[in-house]
Order: structure tokens, then sequence, then C-alpha cells
């Protein structure tokens, strides 16, 4: 008879002192709890202020973080920037990260493939995640995309339907999820680039917003 082994998680790999942001990023480096670290080129960990008060978390590397061992710094990066500036947010005051800390894809030609992470690879690399929270415990938490929502706030969050709206979550006090940038570099007619876009900046402001009361 098969014996079904549990799925294994990152929660092995964390380090003593896992609000330490440091050493879980050395950690984080050597994980191998799912079998994603056989296709990245290197763990991309969270980036940002230790003190920051807004986290903002995606879904996992692309390409080009991949390459560059830091998240969103890509196209969907890009953009994500520009929103940000436009709701009157500092990126260099937020703490960037994503759900899933390797780069899945698949090959097309010479180039490598975003392919969405399963709910196993979600579930090992959680730890990271839930540690970088806890590590940096923001005032506002940002959730782009299903992926990171699903992770955070639960699998019942529908992006379409609850976007924009705070919801009750234990990580934060303010916890929000949005669309992810990357599908505005989806989306083929410029009049709904246009709008979308306008939608993303405005879920970002009543993050501003919540921030500007703090103040
Ligand atoms: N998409 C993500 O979800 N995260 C990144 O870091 C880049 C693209």
């Amino acid at each position: 008879m098969a014996i079904k082994l549990p799925p294994d998680s990152a929660a092995r790999f964390l380090p003593e002192n896992p609000t330490d942001l440091a050493a879980l990023r050395d950690a984080a480096a050597g994980c191998t709890a799912c079998p994603l670290h056989q296709l990245g080129t290197q763990t991309v960990f969270g980036e940002g202020s230790k003190r920051a008060d807004v986290m903002l978390v995606g879904e996992q590397p692309g390409d080009a973080e991949d390459i560059a061992g830091k998240p969103f710094v890509g196209p969907a990066g890009k953009l994500l920037d520009r929103a940000l500036k436009e709701a009157g947010i500092d990126r260099r005051k937020t703490y960037v990260t994503n759900a899933v800390k390797h780069f899945k894809w698949v090959p097309r030609g010479k180039r490598r493939i975003h392919s969405s992470p399963n709910t196993m690879e979600i579930r090992a690399c959680n730890p990271w995640l839930k540690a970088e929270i806890l590590a940096v415990r923001p005032r506002v938490l940002v959730c782009l995309g299903a992926i990171a929502a699903a992770a955070v706030i639960g699998p019942k969050f529908r992006v379409t339907k609850d976007r924009g709206r705070f919801v009750p979550s234990e990580f934060a006090p303010y916890v929000v999820g949005t669309i992810h940038p990357s599908m505005l570099l989806r989306l083929e007619d410029e009049e709904s680039k246009r709008i979308e876009y306008g939608r993303l900046v405005e879920d970002l402001r009543l993050v501003h917003d919540v921030l500007a009361q703090a103040a």
C-alpha cells in the first residue's frame, strides 16, 4: 500500500527568531519545501522597511523578479509603482512581498511563461508570508489579486465582488484586496486598461486615506 506523505511546509525552515527579517530572508534562500525551488533561479523574498505601515502582497515573482531577486521590479511592478504614486503612497515606505517566493513557469520557445502556483505550493510557502506579516506588523495589508487574497484573507474572497473594502482579519487592522496589476497588462483595449487602472488607484487611495488618518 502506498503511504501518502503530508505535503511539506516552509515551517521547518523558519529561523529561531522568526520576527527577524534578515534571518527570515537568509533561511528562505534555502527553502526546498515545494518543487518550485527547482524551477526558480532563487528565492525572491519580500523587500522594504521593517517598520512599514503598508504591506503589499502579490502572487509570485515573475521572470524579471526571478532574475533580480526582488519583488515587483518587472512590468507589473512598474504599473504598481505608478498606481501607488498616483494614490499618494510612497513605495519606499512599504514592504512588498509575494504569497509564493519562487517563480513558476513553463517554457514557450525561449521564453519562460508564468504558470499559476497550485494550492499545495501556496500552502507550503505560507509560513514565510505569515512570518513576514508578524515581523513587520503593518497597519494595512493589501492583497494584489486572487492568489494573494486567498493566502491572506481566505479562499472565499472574490476580487471582482469584494475588492476595495476592508475586511476583518487577524493579520492587520486594515486588510483589503484588489486586482493584480498584471491583469492590466493582459487587457487588450486601451479604454478597459484606463478604466481598470483607475479602479486600482481608487482602491489604493483607500489605503492612503487610512494612513493619512493615523498621521
Ligand atoms: N507579479 C507578482 O505577483 N509578484 C511579483 O513580484 C511580480 C509580478
